[in-house]
C-alpha cells in the first residue's frame, strides 16, 4: 500500500501489518501512536487519516491506499515544537505520557476547526482520549492557553 505519512511517501505491507497502527509502529517505526486498549476505547493510537481523527488500532491498512496520514511525529516544525506540545510542557499536562500523542492529535484537530473553543467544547472534543493519570484539567488548560494565543 502507498501512503503519505507526515508528508513523505511510504509503502506498507497490509498483510503483515493489517492495522494502520501496526504499519505505523512496527513497519515504519513511528512509535508516537500507542497501542493501549487495541479496540477503540482509549484514543492512545489517535492519528489523522485524510484529515479526520481515527483510532489507528481500528483502521485497516488495506483501506489506506493513497491516504494522507499524520502522526504526532509530524506536529513539530523541525526543531520547533507545535504550540500545543509546548503548552503541554508548560502546563505539566503529561504524567506518564502514554496518552499524550493521541491527546495532541485530537487537540490539534480541534483547534484547526475551532480556534476558540469553550471549555465544554474542549472537553467534548477530547472525550475520545482517555488519560489514566488523570491530567484532564491540565490538558484543558494547555489547550485553552494555545487558543488564547499564549503559545503555552
Ligand atoms: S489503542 Fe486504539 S483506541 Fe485504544
Ligand atoms: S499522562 Fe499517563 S495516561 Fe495520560
Amino acid at each position: 500500500m502507498h501512503l503519505t505519512v507526515n508528508g513523505s511517501p511510504r509503502e506498507v505491507d497490509s498483510q503483515r501489518f493489517p492495522t494502520l497502527l501496526a504499519a505505523l509502529r512496527d513497519q515504519l517505526g513511528l512509535t508516537g501512536p500507542k497501542l493501549s486498549c487495541g479496540h477503540g476505547e482509549c484514543g492512545a493510537c489517535t492519528v489523522r487519516l485524510n484529515g479526520d481523527l481515527v483510532y489507528a488500532c481500528l483502521s485497516l491498512t488495506a483501506a489506506c491506499e493513497g491516504a494522507q496520514i499524520e502522526t504526532v511525529e509530524g506536529l513539530a516544525a523541525g526543531e520547533n515544537l507545535h504550540p500545543l506540545q509546548q503548552a503541554f510542557i508548560t502546563h505539566d499536562a503529561t504524567q506518564c505520557g502514554f496518552c499524550t500523542p493521541g491527546q495532541l492529535m485530537a487537540a490539534a484537530a480541534l483547534l484547526e476547526r475551532n480556534p476558540s473553543p469553550s471549555e465544554e467544547e474542549i472537553r467534548t472534543a477530547m472525550s475520545g482520549n482517555l488519560c489514566r493519570c488523570g491530567t484532564y484539567p491540565k490538558i484543558v488548560a494547555a489547550i485553552r492557553a494555545v487558543a488564547a494565543g499564549a503559545n503555552g
